[in-house]
């Protein structure tokens, strides 16, 4: 692609993001990346975007966006089950697509999106901002480097956020709509983490699944709990909770055992890491973690921007990562097939919460 020219759907919470870490990226790329219209069902946020971020246009009209020549990519940044039926227009038009996750409300729809990105192949990125953060890809090099010293014994990972259906933090009435949102806290939030997982651990065998549903929200669960086992033998545990403590928006908590080395990380980006081995107790900093991005070269030629990795911006990196791919002609990532994959294990995981925690195994699982 010689220019990439944006069409966003949807200008709310996320579509925000998207256009903000578009606009912070763009010295990058010059005129090979232009804002051109944004659609959005509410007038209100799609002149509030476009007036923000220097869109050419904004209207209520999805479809003008959609049909406009102008425009060769669409990021998709509506509730979850609008997507499918954006993702197909714009793939019949030959447009480059950034598709939000979850991909869709249940696993088949997801399969669909597949089918549908495969026919008429079109370049397409899933919403999996967490490959983006820079502490992750610390860490990860972390666990690679100490496999190699020790067994990987389990993960223990504890994700927990303020319930996103009220309060004034991020107020979405339509993820308390399963049929808008497909289900609650595993399949809006959690998702993110199964990827996260498999990318960390490689991948899941098999899970067992326990959810609950305390706020009462039909179809929306919130609070899950799946006992995994990995291809490897390694076992993990994931607890999703959405709560309702207006004075703890999000935070997770990860501890993960290896038989000599314990290593303990707590949020997104701009908190330390913690290891324990039978020498010492050791505490990566902030700036440890910048110079180690340096040292694992993660995006160097954002290296420089004081506003992007060490601020942990995960939406910027993943837009330069995303644009960088289109310009390039190189497939991005992650794929339709990472956000398939993704939604395979959290359909497996509501398969056996919904049969007394019986144990699935993910590769026969359809
Ligand atoms: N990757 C992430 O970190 C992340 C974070 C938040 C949300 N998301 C995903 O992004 C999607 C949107 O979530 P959000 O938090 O931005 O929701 P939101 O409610 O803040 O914004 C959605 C916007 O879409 C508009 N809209 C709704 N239906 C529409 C339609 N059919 N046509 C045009 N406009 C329409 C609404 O008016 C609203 O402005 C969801 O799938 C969500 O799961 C991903």
């Amino acid at each position: 692609m010689e220019q990439v020219t944006i069409g966003m759907i949807g200008a709310g919470f996320i579509g925000k993001e998207h256009a903000r870490s578009v606009r912070l990226m763009k010295p990058f790329f010059g005129q090979k990346v232009k804002l051109v219209g944004v659609a959005d069902k509410d007038e209100k946020e799609a002149a509030r975007l476009a007036q923000e971020f220097e869109f050419e246009y904004h209207t209520t009209d999805v479809a003008r966006v959609l049909n406009d020549d102008k425009i060769n990519t669409i990021f998709i940044c509506v509730p979850t089950v609008a997507h499918i039926d954006i993702l197909e227009a714009a793939a019949k038009q030959g447009k480059a697509v950034f598709c939000e996750k979850p991909l869709a409300v249940d696993y088949a729809t997801a399969k669909k999106m597949g089918e549908i990105v495969a026919k008429y192949n079109i370049p397409c990125q899933v919403g999996f901002v967490l490959r983006f953060t820079p502490v992750y890809h610390v860490l990860r090099n972390i666990l690679q480097e100490r496999a190699r010293e020790s067994k990987l014994m389990t993960v223990l990972l504890r994700d927990d956020q303020l319930i996103p259906v009220k309060g004034n933090v991020h107020f979405t009435p339509w993820r308390s709509d399963v049929t808008q949102a497909g289900a609650g806290v595993l399949l809006e939030h959690g998702i993110h983490d199964v990827d996260i997982f498999e990318w960390f651990f490689g991948p899941i065998k098999n899970v067992r699944a326990e959810r609950r549903n305390f706020a009462g929200f039909k179809g929306i669960e919130d609070y899950i709990q799946c006992d995994l086992t990995f291809e490897s033998g390694m076992k993990g545990t994931m607890i999703h909770i959405w709560h309702d403590i207006e004075a703890r928006h999000t935070i997770r908590h990860f501890e993960i055992f290896f038989q000599q080395a314990f290593i303990q990380l707590e949020g997104y980006g701009t908190e330390g890491i913690t290891i324990r081995d039978s020498r010492a107790s050791h505490y990566l900093s902030h700036e440890d973690i910048y110079s180690m991005c340096k040292e694992i070269k993660f995006y160097p030629e954002l290296s420089h921007r004081i506003d992007v990795v060490p601020l942990g911006d995960y939406y910027a990196i993943q837009a330069y990562a995303f644009l960088k791919a289109l310009l390039e002609g190189m497939p991005p990532s992650p794929s339709i097939e990472d956000g398939i994959r993704a939604h395979k294990v959290v359909a497996a995981s509501y398969y056996s919460a919904d049969h007394d925690g019986a144990l699935v195994d993910i590769s026969s699982f359809v």
